[in-house]
């Protein structure tokens, strides 16, 4: 699931086909028509389906035509590489255990929109990212994967970005792998 740039869906797609990850990544979803999400897919031969959010009357219905793709292309665990719309209980119902995000901030530190903005106001000195399965209060949920990263006096929101980006795809398929094992996927 994607809504933006679509860095980690990539970097996903190629942890599984560099054969870091025995997992395939069979279907992306993007609810923004156009994003470099969906121009990533078409350039990896990724099967994209497009669910616009704004054509959907609330976030339980957006939800449920969700999960009615996941079954339909056979998906046994699902990773929000960057969705940037709040779930429902009804996805998390749908594959419990097995929904995962990532999130540009070391939890429960900055949870929410802008967390790199957030840590720079903040004036910490590390920051970082972490995966972890998803519940239904926004960014908690058990913890499987952070990485950390300094923050430099001269950091933009963009310079940390980059930062925070190299580890997110880095620890985006160890947590696929480490959810993968908690439930005997593999
Ligand atoms: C990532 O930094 C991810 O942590 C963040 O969106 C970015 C997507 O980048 N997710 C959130 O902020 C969710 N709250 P990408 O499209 O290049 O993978």
């Amino acid at each position: 699931m994607a809504s933006g740039s679509g860095s980690n869906f990539e970097a996903l797609v190629a942890a599984c086909r560099g054969g870091q990850l025995a997992a395939t990544v069979c279907q992306l979803v993007v609810n923004n028509p156009g994003c470099g999400a969906e121009q990533r897919a078409a350039r990896l031969g990724v099967p994209c389906m497009l669910h616009d959010h704004r054509c959907y009357a609330s976030r339980e219905a957006l939800d449920q035509a969700l999960i009615a793709s996941f079954q339909a292309a056979g998906v046994e665990l699902v990773v929000m590489a960057g969705w940037m719309r709040i779930v429902t209980q009804a996805l998390i119902d749908a594959y419990p255990e097995r929904l995962i995000n990532i999130h540009p901030s070391l939890l429960p530190s900055f949870r929410g929109a802008k967390a790199i903005e957030q840590a720079l106001a903040a004036g910490v000195k590390l920051s970082g990212c972490t995966a972890h399965l998803v519940s239904l209060e926004v960014d908690t949920g058990t913890i499987l994967v952070q990485a950390a990263v300094p923050v430099l006096e001269a950091d933009s929101v963009a310079s940390l970005a980059a930062r925070i980006h190299a580890q997110e795809h880095r620890i985006l398929p160890l947590a696929v792998q480490l959810a993968a094992e908690r439930l005997d996927l593999v």
